[in-house]
């Protein structure tokens, strides 16, 4: 029987802890006063206030004098909360970002005595309800700047002395400069940028701030990628009047793809191309077709960086290499042609003084007389090519 009632009890229990975790009557009296007043404080807030109305200050033109004394400029705080590469289009110069950020700013307006609201210091309110600075990136293709503001999202935060503030959260993509020279090793800088354009410039003043990031920056890149810093920089606009804050992002590509599925084949294909060149030199027909395959395979890479890369000025490095690559092929496809006949030359100049020609089928027995005899000089032109082929390959990692 007993054993009944524990059991019972134990069945019992989680029901009383939920109930002791709603509130008890003193606790709902004070949050009731709380809402109350809350209540007072957005009537006292909100009564004449119209987010349409402009807390910027324009008479920042006249000229201070005795009479005026102008306030301070209009400050907006940008606090960088995440910046994490998503996408990297190299030929249209585009990067995308996955861009938060926080912003305040006060608005003296909106600023109340917590003594006269039970302590209120702060409270959140709707974001459709308060004036909002209308900040710009520039240089970005507004159209695909995705900002995730949901309605429920859509809330501020206020605190009593007037600051407000509200987090944002974007897709932004930004036009920014490539130099690819060192493709597949390369490194670019893009940065979004801010700036009120509505506002005139002595309005205002923005200040910058990159705040500790969610994640280290080595892991704000994506697979392509890597991020190597975020890093925060103004740059002055007409003449000093104010500055561009430009959130700086440095990344870097990871090579390893190009490297091993472009570089690496290409360089071994020109290995084979010119061993299968200098070798049976005397068959002449086949070495075309080598020299075919080996273009045909080049141009091939040609296309891919085509399509990849931006068409700018400065020719990337391995697009060098291709077409240094190619001369080479071509240098000794024309030597492998021309030796036969250089050799077939000279035989017969040794065969008009006279000389004795070996016979080919016989082995000489000393050993400078064997190096002798399967020595060609084609080797030595395979080796020179093949050194050139090399050097050409280290120099795109230099
Ligand atoms: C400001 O007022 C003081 C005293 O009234 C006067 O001496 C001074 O010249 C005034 N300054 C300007 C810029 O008008
Ligand atoms: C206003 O209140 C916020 C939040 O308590 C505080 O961070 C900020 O420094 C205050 N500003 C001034 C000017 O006191
Ligand atoms: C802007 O500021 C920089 C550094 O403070 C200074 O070197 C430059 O001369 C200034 N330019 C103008 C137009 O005042």
């Amino acid at each position: 029987m007993s054993r009944i009632y524990s059991l019972l009890f134990y069945l019992m229990v989680p029901l009383w802890s939920t109930d002791s975790q709603s509130m008890t009557s003193e606790q709902m009296a004070n949050y009731k006063r709380f809402l109350g007043h809350q209540d007072r404080l957005f009537e006292k807030l909100f009564k004449s206030y119209d987010p349409g109305i402009n807390a910027i200050y324009t008479l920042h033109s006249v000229p201070e004098t005795n009479g005026t004394v102008h306030p301070p400029r209009f400050e907006i705080t940008i606090q960088l909360s995440m910046m994490k590469l998503v996408e990297v289009v190299e030929p249209e110069e585009k990067a995308t970002f996955l861009f938060d950020y926080r912003a305040d700013w006060y608005d003296t307006r909106l600023s109340w005595d917590p003594e006269d609201y039970g302590g209120i210091n702060h409270i959140y309110v709707p974001r459709s309800k308060v004036w909002i600075p209308e900040t710009t990136i520039v240089d970005c293709f507004s159209s695909e700047i995705k900002v995730f503001d949901n309605e429920y999202t859509r809330y501020a935060w206020l605190h009593s002395n007037g600051s407000i503030g509200m987090y944002i959260a974007s897709v932004t993509s930004v036009v920014c400069q490539m130099d690819v020279y060192k493709f597949p090793m390369d490194t670019h800088t893009c940065s979004v940028n801010f700036l009120f354009m509505t506002y005139q410039l002595e309005e205002f003043t923005i200040v910058g701030k990159t705040g500790t990031l969610p994640r280290p920056v080595e892991q704000l890149g994506n697979g392509e990628w890597q991020m190597k810093s975020i890093q925060i920089a103004f740059e002055p606009v007409v003449d000093n009047l104010t500055y561009l804050t430009k959130f700086e992002a440095t990344f870097s590509r990871n090579p390893g793809f190009y490297i091993v599925l472009v570089m690496i084949p290409a360089y071994f294909i020109n290995v084979l191309s010119i061993v299968a060149l200098f070798m049976d030199i005397n068959n002449r027909s086949e070495k075309f077709t080598v020299g075919m395959t080996n273009i045909m395979s080049m141009s091939f890479i040609l296309v891919i960086l085509a399509e990849d890369l931006p068409k700018t000025k400065n020719l990337p490095i391995l697009a060098i290499y291709t077409v240094t690559s190619l001369a080479i092929m071509l240098c000794s496809l024309t030597a492998v042609v021309a030796l036969p006949k250089l050799k077939a030359y000279y035989a017969n100049r040794s065969l008009a003084r006279g000389e004795k020609i070996p016979k080919n089928d016989e082995v000489p027995r000393t050993f400078w007389e064997r190096i002798k005899f399967y020595f060609k000089v084609e080797y030595v032109f395979m080796l020179v090519f093949q050194i050139a082929n090399f050097v050409n390959f280290i120099i795109i990692f230099t």
